[in-house]
Order: structure tokens, then sequence, then C-alpha cells
């Protein structure tokens, strides 16, 4: 089985890259499921019901999320109603929406899908670390294809998950950064590790947005507005290859691709 993940969608010309790029993307792979990080796709923060029906049109299954969950009132709608949309796991009980899924295609085996949130320079959620496992025993109860979409900052804690999950889920991709890593490698025990996997849309930018007004607030520590960039767009993600009959992964790969016209 193939897994096809998406780094953080930042804006429209993030989700012009993935309505592009998908298609050929899944056949050219033979993905049999994509996932996407969503959490910036409106507007560069946040994601709206018609943000992710564009997302899902393009071709992906499940949409992840990250620390910017809240940034557009809407995304109650789809906390409540998208059972392909996930949140952080590590909120407390009780949040709406829901932080992992057990997807099922038709003629293919299940797959665990789990979003997790790190708590290291970024808000305070619950611990992972302790969070994680419990979820990953429930779910190996149903399968043992497991995926993580780690969305944290600290490159130490998101190895340190992964290390603790070795052997107990398939694969551990890392969003947030924004900044695609060189660290695919697969553990001892069998799992997949990248631990970023950088951010689809204008990489003409700093981490997606316009270049200038994110210079003059580290200059002035001045609030400035960050309006999303438009230059040299690009998908980023990997393809994770996974043996059904163990959920160990056999292969992963990086991918960071322009559109047709980048600029
Ligand atoms: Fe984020
Ligand atoms: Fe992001």
């Amino acid at each position: 089985m193939k897994i096809l993940f998406i780094g953080d969608i930042v804006g429209e010309p993030g989700r012009r890259a993935v309505s592009e790029l998908l298609p050929r993307l899944r056949r050219q792979h033979g993905a049999d499921l994509v996932i996407a990080n969503g959490e910036n796709s409106a507007g560069g923060s946040g994601i709206t019901p018609k943000t992710a029906e564009e997302i899902f049109a393009a071709g992906a299954d499940i949409i992840t999320s990250g620390d910017h969950l809240w940034d557009q009132k809407e995304v109650t709608a789809l906390l409540q109603n998208e059972s392909r949309f996930l949140r952080p796991l590590n909120y407390p009980q009780g949040t709406p929406g829901q932080g992992s899924v057990v997807y099922q295609a038709s003629n293919q085996a299940p797959v665990g899908i789990i979003n997790l949130q790190g708590v290291t320079f970024m808000p305070n959620l619950e611990n992972p670390f302790v969070r994680v496992r419990a979820e990953v025993e429930r779910l190996r109860r149903k399968t043992s294809i497991i995926f993580l979409d780690f969305h944290a900052e600290a490159t130490s804690g998101k190895t340190a998950l992964a290390r603790m999950l070795d052997g107990q889920v398939s694969a551990v991709i890392g969003t947030h950064t924004h900044v695609q890593t060189a660290d695919e490698q697969i553990f001892p025990g069998g799992t997949a590790f990248l631990s970023d996997a950088g951010f689809t849309g204008p990489h003409e930018s700093v981490i997606g947005r316009e270049i200038e007004p994110v210079i003059k607030r580290f200059l002035t520590l001045q609030p400035q507005r960050f309006a999303v960039a438009t230059g040299n767009v690009k998908l980023q993600g990997a393809v994770v290859e996974i043996d059904e009959a163990t959920g160990k992964a056999l292969k992963i790969e990086r991918i960071s691709e322009p559109i047709a016209n980048p600029s």
C-alpha cells in the first residue's frame, strides 16, 4: 500500500498546486490513500468547508490540521460534520471533532490515521507522547497500518516521538515548520520517518508569506499583516510504501514538485 502525504497547504497558491499536481502524482506513485495537511489552506490561516472541499475534490482522502485549527470560525462545521477531517488528538476530552480515524477504502486494508500536535514552542495541549501511546494501542486492535501527522516545531520532539512508536506505527511524518527536511528514513522496527514534509504553496516567501512584512516584524517587533506570497509554487510531501501484512514501512520518498508555471 502506498500513502501520499501532502505538507501544509498554504492559501490559494497551495490549493492550486494540489488541484494541478495531485491527480498526476496520485497516478504516478500509485497512491492508494492521500492525506493532506490543510491547516493553512484558507488565506494562509485555518481551514473552511470550502477550502477543504477543494482539497478533497483534487483527490485527497483525509485532511489533517494543527495549531491554526481555530483561525476560521467556519471550521466548526468541519469539526462537527466532516468524518474525513482531523484535528490534533491531544485536545481535552469533549473538544469537537476527532483526532484519529480508521479509513477503509473498498478492496483495501483499513488504515488508522492520527493527527497530533507538539507542545514545545507551541500552545499547551495535553502531553502528545502519553496521548498518542494510548491511541496507537486502541487503533492497533483494528489495523496494523497506522499513519501519524505530528504537527510540531521541535525536531527533537518529533524524532523522539517517532522513535517511541517505532514498530507500532507505519509512518510518522512531521508538519508545521514548512521547511522540508532531508532526514527521511526507516527505523529498525519498520516505522518510516521524516521530521518535516515541507509546505505546499509559494516558496518565494518566508514559509509561505510575503517576505518584506516578515522582515519588518523582526526588525521593529511590531505586528504586520502577512499576506500569502505568490512566487515559486510547489507541492511538497512524501510517499510511504507499506507492507499491508505487517504494517511496516518498506520505503519513504520525499516529494517537491513545482507547478507548471511556478513564476
Ligand atoms: Fe502549524
Ligand atoms: Fe502550517
